[in-house]
């Protein structure tokens, strides 16, 4: 049928498709299904992922862990999810950067695996957001997922929510998923455009769970901003909770300032955990490390990235934090450079003295007080210096915080105080 080889998988995609559409002959569609499988990478649970040719090869990503592209879904996204089941009739959950649909089918398993356990009736909505419409034509023909106790009828459902949304948009003239029908209870909508612009167009207050699914911050640094953020704080309900893969500090330091309470997330197939973030105290297991919450609030890598009015390309976003963190450090904000911070509180002068196991060498120890002199700390343990940390303190009763956020906040309120009182006078 074609001897033609496709060095780019978007020109293999294209050409089956406008076949497809040329003849509308199904030949073709299965085709395409065997020839994509080259493009695809097959991850450690069997389910696949894919390179995106969006960015040039030495930086760009795959779109899951190899580790196991179905299980991150449960892992990191599904099964962090606290849902009040009993509370809320409708269930809604916004899919962003929806790729191939595996958060969202992932979710309408566990969805109908909890309704058929505790004999419940809720309502199902899934919104999901993708940009590429090549991705959404890949999702069609790659092959369902076949997971323990995952069922393949709810990919293919999503396939056919995503295939529908093609067939509307004309850019698709055969419908294969028909078949796969949805119960009236379950509503799933696709939206093939930017997040950022769409998002915009949501109603206010009404998802229960958000899956934050972008490529990483360092590659798409746009769909992590403050802005971006408040855009979720508004769609998403009080007790809702977004769920992200990234542990970046940039990331959590806009969600914070967007209003939100964080936590971390599960450990799966990277080295560090997930970040759920929650209008609600209530809703976050587990806070951030103590390390992490001082490089938030008190250096200059906890400047969030921003994007005032929601239309920033990436580099213009990284260029304006990083002209930020030039201008603040050693100013308003300690110093990032050998994580400063986490040795507030720590006496320097004892012998042998360690930090997370390791020795902290007199060359550390150096670098460590240039850095804080620089800013108008004389030590890591004077009076100022334990002002600033005071709400990590749990023996200090009156400063002490009980969740990040307001550990993050506090710190950052004191951190301010002094640079009012010492550095400007
Ligand atoms: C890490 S992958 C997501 C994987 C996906 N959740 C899945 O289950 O297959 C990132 C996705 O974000 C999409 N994307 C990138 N920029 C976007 C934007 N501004 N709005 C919506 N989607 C975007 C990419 O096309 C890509 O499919």
């Amino acid at each position: 049928m074609n001897d033609i080889q496709f060095n780019h998988p978007y020109d293999l995609l294209n050409y089956y498709f406008n076949k497809e559409n040329e003849t509308l002959d199904l030949k073709y569609r299965q085709k395409l299904s065997e020839e994509i499988l080259p493009f695809l990478t097959k991850t450690e649970d069997g389910s696949y992922t894919f390179k995106s040719p969006d960015f040039n090869d030495e930086i760009s990503e795959n779109m899951h862990t190899i580790a196991g592209a179905i299980s991150e879904s449960f892992e990191k996204f599904v099964n962090p999810l606290k849902l009040d089941w009993n509370i809320s009739e409708e269930i809604a959950i916004l899919d962003l950067c929806s790729g191939f649909g595996y958060n969202s089918a992932a979710f309408l398993n566990h969805f109908i695996e909890i309704q058929d356990e505790f004999n419940l009736s809720n309502s199902l909505r899934i919104d999901m957001i993708e940009k590429s419409s090549e991705i959404c034509k890949i999702a069609l023909v790659m092959p369902t997922i076949d997971f323990d106790s995952f069922k393949p009828i709810n990919h293919n459902l999503i396939k056919r929510a995503i295939e529908t949304k093609l067939f509307n948009s004309k850019l698709i003239s055969i419908k294969l998923y028909e078949n796969y029908k949805f119960n009236d209870k379950i509503k799933i909508n696709l939206f093939i455009e930017d997040m950022r612009e769409k998002v915009k167009s949501l109603p206010s207050n009404i998802y229960d769970g958000i899956f934050l699914d972008a490529f990483s911050p360092k590659l798409a640094p746009e769909l992590y901003t403050i802005d971006f953020f408040k855009e979720l704080q508004r769609v998403i309900k009080n007790t809702g909770q977004i769920v992200t893969y990234t542990s970046s500090i940039p990331v959590k330091s806009a969600l914070i300032e967007a209003g939100f309470y964080i936590g971390k997330g599960s450990v799966f197939g990277r080295k560090t955990p997930g970040t759920i973030a929650s209008l609600s105290k209530d809703r976050i297991n587990l806070d951030l490390d103590s390390d992490e919450e001082r490089l938030i609030a008190l250096s200059d890598l906890g400047i969030p990235f921003r994007d005032e009015n929601l239309t920033l390309n990436s580099q213009e976003v990284i260029n304006q934090r990083n002209s930020k963190r030039k201008k603040l450090r050693n100013k308003t904000l300690i110093s990032s450079a050998v994580k400063t911070p986490i040795y507030l509180g720590i006496d320097l002068n004892q012998e042998n003295i360690t930090k997370n196991n390791h020795i902290i060498e007199d060359k550390l120890k150096r670098r460590i007080l240039r850095n804080l002199n620089e800013f108008g700390l004389d030590s890591t343990i004077s009076s100022d210096a334990m002002k600033i940390i005071a709400s990590q303190n749990m023996d200090d009763k009156e400063n002490y915080k009980n969740n990040s956020r307001d550990r993050i906040l506090a710190m950052k309120k004191a951190l301010n105080n002094f640079f009012k009182e010492n550095k400007m006078s």
